[in-house]
């Protein structure tokens, strides 16, 4: 890409349309699924090479659970062979992966993957990957609050030292600001996508199908993020 780019420090991914892509291919949901995790390995590469620093992905949402049980089993055992055996790419190219969520009710196996990545890549610090499993953003902003309520509780803070600056701090990650989210599928809607972290983010919607986003597809939302004019309300 052209050099004199602005490049999103923060960049959140909805990656929506794995099913609908089946549908198009004549394939499962499942297939569906494992194509959107493969793109997903290259896209995280692509975009640590442009010099994303954070980049959010929203793997599976709180409400996900309410999908057939054959389909949440398929993505949990997706997820456990990802983290497990998929990432070393991930590793290698020194990104380092933390999760967003809550862990309760994931099953056992899918937070033992998650510790286990979580733990070998803790000294990597090429660009962070943020992982929202069994995550939404209203839960994560009512477990804030429950935090603070017993910090308060314990007397640990004051009202005084509760601020924006505090509260980003306090979510489930430390992570600044999204500048760009993109949601692939044409869905114009945010689904509980980190409510907090959005509040000053460009949105890219695009029609495209997540599995098929490709690199390349990225470079253009990149190129549209370079011709919006951010104000912050200036
Ligand atoms: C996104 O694809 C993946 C997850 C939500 C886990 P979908 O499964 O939502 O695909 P569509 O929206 O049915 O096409
Ligand atoms: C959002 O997609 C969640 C993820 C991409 C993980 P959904 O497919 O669950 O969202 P809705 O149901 O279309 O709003
Ligand atoms: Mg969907």
């Amino acid at each position: 890409m052209e050099e004199q780019l602005t490049i999103p420090k923060h960049v959140g991914i909805i990656m929506d349309g794995n099913g609908r892509w089946a549908i198009q291919h004549g394939l499962t949901r499942s297939q569906g699924h494992r194509a959107g995790a493969d793109n997903l390995k290259k896209l995280c590469i692509h975009m640590k090479e442009v010099g994303v620093s954070y980049i959010s992905l929203y793997a599976f949402s709180t409400e996900n659970f309410k999908r057939e049980k054959k389909e949440v089993k398929f993505l949990m055992d997706l997820f456990v062979t990802l983290f497990t055996k998929e990432f070393q790419t991930i590793l290698d190219q020194n990104i380092k992966v933390v999760f967003s969520g809550r862990r309760d009710p994931l099953p056992k196996k899918v937070l033992d993957a998650m510790d286990v990545i979580s733990s070998r890549s803790s000294e990597c610090d090429g660009c962070v990957l943020n992982i929202c499993l069994n995550y939404g953003g209203q839960s994560e902003i009512v477990d804030m609050v429950k935090k603070t309520c017993l910090l308060y509780q314990q007397g640990k803070v004051s009202l005084d030292e509760i601020d924006t600056n505090y509260v980003q701090a306090n979510l489930y990650q430390n992570l600044p600001p999204l500048d760009l989210v993109i949601r692939t599928s044409g869905e114009c809607r945010i689904s509980n996508f980190m409510l907090y972290q959005s509040s000053y983010t460009e949105f890219y919607f695009v029609k495209t199908y997540f599995p098929d986003f490709s690199e390349s597809a990225f470079d253009q939302a990149i190129l549209e993020f370079n011709q919006r004019t951010r104000k912050f309300g200036g």
